[in-house]
């Protein structure tokens, strides 16, 4: 238990650990919060649809980020999560050490940093993450205590997943694809990410998480009130406003690959606070393992364009993705590039 950072903070009190300190030319540059990402309000559905489906794509094509107000999920259980969630993190060593692992095939895991092993300098984040869907395979993998723990994110899975799947629905009506195309295997996951950016002595010295795309399709972030996600566009980092209740919503590379380069998975990275600990709870609508990820045929015929990647299994792009973030040298999609 050495290795989370909430354990190290009682005795390092105003000091930033000599191994999470990042060279200079790694370190966060200070972000104006002046431009910010689009703000889609779902509830624009009944009103005009076409408009509400040319709104999520144009901010897929141009940010791949979009926050997303008005979806459904009850601004209580949004609060819930967040709570039990961070209750989580508060619960003492020995009851979180046993969910630690550093084994990538523990499905129910807490986990420290990317890859406390194998990186060079940590990251400013404890996660625990685990299966969701479908529920019932899951549920008794996870913790007792909180007392509240199943209940709330069990329903919080479940509304989640709605909103994800209608949201792949309107992609799909606006890519003009089949209907359907996203449903069954390939949306068949639910990943759930509990994370943890404790308090920081000095946030200008360290990342919460490294500048990444997310591997999946969707992910939905609900990321409470306090600031500390930054999204890449044209160069820039921008930070994302924490507006209350809304899902920050991205585009991940196997939608990028699926939409043939239509819409994007943009870079992102978090940077911690020195006024707040932040706790977030992110949702991955994720492919079956064994999914055959490929530019979707009939956008290829409609559109007259050759495919800008190659076709790959789900579990084989995961796992270099893995390496490659890792090693940070490469971008991911690269090796599916035609
Ligand atoms: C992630 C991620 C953002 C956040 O878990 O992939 O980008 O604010 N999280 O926690
Ligand atoms: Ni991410």
């Amino acid at each position: 238990m050495h290795k989370l950072i909430s354990n190290k903070c009682l005795t390092i009190q105003s000091a930033v650990p000599e191994s999470y300190i990042l060279p200079p030319e790694r370190r966060p540059s200070v972000v104006p919060p002046c431009k910010t990402i689009p703000v889609i309000d779902l509830q624009g559905l009944h009103r005009d649809r076409t408009d509400l489906i040319q709104k999520i794509i144009k901010a897929s094509q141009e940010y791949g980020f979009f926050q997303l107000t008005n979806h459904g999920v009850s601004e209580q259980l949004m609060q819930d999560v967040l709570v039990v969630g961070k209750e989580f993190f508060d619960l003492p060593g020995e009851e979180k050490e046993r969910f630690y692992s550093e084994d990538t095939n523990q499905k129910c895991r807490l986990k420290s940093s990317l890859n406390y092993d194998e990186e060079k300098v940590h990251f400013w984040r404890e996660s625990f993450r685990h299966p969701c869907h479908p529920l019932e395979d899951y549920i008794h993998e996870w913790p007792q205590n909180p007392a509240r723990y199943r209940e709330v994110f069990g329903s919080y899975s479940i509304g989640v997943r709605k909103v994800g799947l209608l949201l792949l629905d309107l992609i799909c009506e606006g890519l003009g694809l089949e209907c359907g195309y996203f449903g069954g295997e390939l949306s068949q996951g639910l990943l759930m990410s509990i994370n943890h950016y404790p308090l920081c002595p000095d946030p200008s010295l360290v990342l919460g998480l490294p500048k990444h795309g997310d591997p999946y399709l969707l992910t939905l972030l609900n990321q409470g009130h306090v600031a500390g996600l930054q999204v890449l566009k044209d160069e820039q980092w921008l930070a994302v406003e924490p507006i209350s209740n809304a899902f920050v919503v991205n585009i991940n590379h196997m939608l990028q690959i699926i939409s043939n380069g239509k819409l994007k998975s943009a870079d992102h990275r978090v940077v911690p606070s020195s006024n707040a600990a932040r706790t977030t709870v992110v949702s991955f609508i994720r492919p079956s393992n064994d999914s055959l990820i490929e530019p979707a045929k009939s956008l290829l015929v409609n559109e007259c364009r050759p495919p800008l990647y190659k076709s790959c299994r789900c579990i084989d792009f995961l796992g270099s993705y893995r390496t490659d973030t890792i090693r940070q040298e490469k971008d991911p999609l690269e090796r599916y590039m035609v």
